[in-house]
């Protein structure tokens, strides 16, 4: 059964399709319609920014305990139609259905912190360098901040921007990724439905183009005050050009190539089992996937027979059932993947599979669940023999692959888990706390996993990147604050008189020539 979506703008979806149709299509089974969407052009994303615009000071005049009230609702909701949700997210880009309802999870973990954010909130209070004066600080709403996401996680990644900017008292316009339209539609209208008024929360169904130049020219006309991304690196390096020329630092929340370090002491099952799930959960389409596995040549071979026995066994295939790995995100992610698989150079050797590329009947793969032919499922793949002069170790390549490069020393393992310019997650496998503490304090990424897998953050740690992987801001808990919020400062004298910061300052004298005397000790 399929639906026509389409924007909706202050409350009201729009019935025109400026900027055409498009069909969502199950990635399990391609020719399985989910959506019909109406989809914007570059002036309905500027008419939601003046929405955006108009809601936005009445929104932030509520409360911010009250507002905190409005985001219990959501979380409620959301969890209410948890099972609901987490069908839709394996139906529209076939995440395997226990990590779907990991993803609502997500939505209801972010709830849950924001919830008591509410009530708090803080500013501080300062003292002031001279009397009867006294300094505050206050966290205000940024204004309307635009929100661009990807749809490898389509509705937990994108609760982590909507629900503190609603909470902080800012209004929203979203634009999910196109080929995720049903579930940004199915999330925007539970936000809706727990009291986040139309106004607050606008939804934009467009495609890439359209929405860059909307936002364009929303940014040229003082419409938006914060613009959050989460895409690819090179996308996030236009938008932050964008940002810049207009004033404004965006959120940027950009690829990864994860190194996950296998040290000569690392418990090697445990190792194995981490790089399995960060390999090729979500089909290796997290900005937290496994980007290249680091391994001690004396646990080399060993490391690399376990991961494929792991690999070929693993269930791959329909994602309604329990497999560790579904179809790709959507024709354009196996499109790409496909150009990835091409980096396989002649001095490279393959495993992790009974074959390679497209699963079908040509090229099948042992145990698959499901009819392969129906949708788009890849091959898991290893790649062993990689080098760090290998496209392979220094390009994201977003799907099943799993390359491996190997070390002697210490510090080369440090070099190959930084020199790819990517600093978004890793992770270290080893029983040495002395490894553990030089590898937390030497790598360039944001997040760093011991004796755990790169993927699988928790919704309420700073998540972000440096290097090409962001532009070193942070999303989630306490910390994601700065980016909806910027810090009014204020003080107060009530001395009656005009005092001069700096000029007007008691000074208390010193002996500045006292000396300790020795022989009195
Ligand atoms: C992402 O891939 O953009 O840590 C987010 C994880 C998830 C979030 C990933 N909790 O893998």
């Amino acid at each position: 059964m399929s639906r026509t979506i389409a924007s909706i703008i202050d409350g009201t979806p729009r019935e025109d399709a400026p900027g055409g149709r498009l069909t969502s299509t199950n990635p399990a089974r391609t020719d399985e319609v989910v959506a019909e969407v109406l989809l914007a052009d570059a002036a309905t994303f500027e008419q939601a920014c003046r929405a955006a615009r108009a809601a936005q000071p009445g929104w932030a005049k509520i409360p911010a305990p009250a507002r905190g009230r409005v985001i219990a609702q959501v979380g409620r909701l959301v969890e209410d139609n948890k099972e609901a949700l987490a069908r839709l997210v394996t139906r529209e880009v076939g995440k395997p259905y226990a990590e779907s309802l990991g993803e609502v999870q997500e939505i209801v973990d972010t709830c849950d912190f924001f919830i008591g954010e509410g009530r708090r909130l803080y500013g501080q209070t300062v003292p002031s360098e001279m009397p009867d004066k006294q300094l505050f600080t206050f966290r205000e709403p940024v204004g309307v901040a635009a929100i661009i996401t990807a749809g490898n996680f389509p509705v937990a990644v994108p609760s982590w921007y909507l629900v503190p900017a609603i909470l902080c008292g800012n209004a929203v316009v979203w634009k999910p990724a196109e080929y995720a339209t049903a579930l940004g539609d199915a999330l925007a209208r539970i936000f809706h439905a727990g009291g986040v008024p139309g106004g607050v929360l606008n939804l934009v169904q467009a495609e890439g183009q359209a929405t860059f130049e909307g936002l364009e020219r929303a940014l040229e006309q003082r419409l938006v005050d914060k613009v959050g991304f989460t895409g690819s690196s090179a996308v996030g390096s236009r938008i932050g050009e964008l940002c810049g020329r207009n004033l404004q630092s965006p959120c940027l929340e950009l690829g990864g190539k994860n190194p996950l370090v296998v040290m000569d002491d690392a418990d090697l099952d445990l190792a194995v089992e981490g790089a399995l799930f960060s390999g090729f959960g979500t089909a290796g389409q997290r900005c937290t996937s496994l980007g290249v596995a680091v391994v001690h040549d004396s646990v080399h071979d060993e490391f690399v027979r376990r991961l494929d026995k792991a690999a070929r066994e693993a269930p791959i295939g329909d994602p309604t059932q329990d497999v560790l790995m579904g179809p790709m995100l959507s024709e354009r992610f196996a499109e790409r993947f496909e150009d990835w698989l091409d980096l396989i150079g002649e001095h490279h050797e393959v495993c992790g599979s009974s074959a390679q590329g497209r699963v079908n009947a040509q090229n099948p793969r042992e145990g698959f669940l499901g009819d392969p032919e129906a949708g788009l499922f890849y091959h898991p793949t290893i790649v062993t023999g990689v080098t760090i002069e290998d496209d392979l170790y220094s390009t994201e390549t977003f799907g099943p692959i799993v390359p491996v490069t190997r070390f002697e020393t210490f510090d080369e393992a440090i070099e190959l888990a930084n020199a790819h310019g990517y600093g978004l997650s890793s992770a270290i496998y080893t029983r040495s706390s002395l490894h553990a503490l030089r590898f937390r304090e030497r790598v360039s990424a944001g997040m760093v996993s011991v004796n755990n897998s790169t993927s699988g953050a928790e919704a309420h740690l700073p998540f972000g990147g440096n290097g090409k992987s962001g532009n070193g801001s942070r999303q989630s808990g306490i910390w994601v604050l700065d980016q909806f919020t910027r810090w009014q400062s204020m003080n107060w004298d009530y001395a009656g008189k005009l005092q001069k910061a700096q000029m007007d300052v008691v000074e208390i004298d010193a002996v500045a020539d006292f000396r300790l005397e020795e022989r009195a000790f």
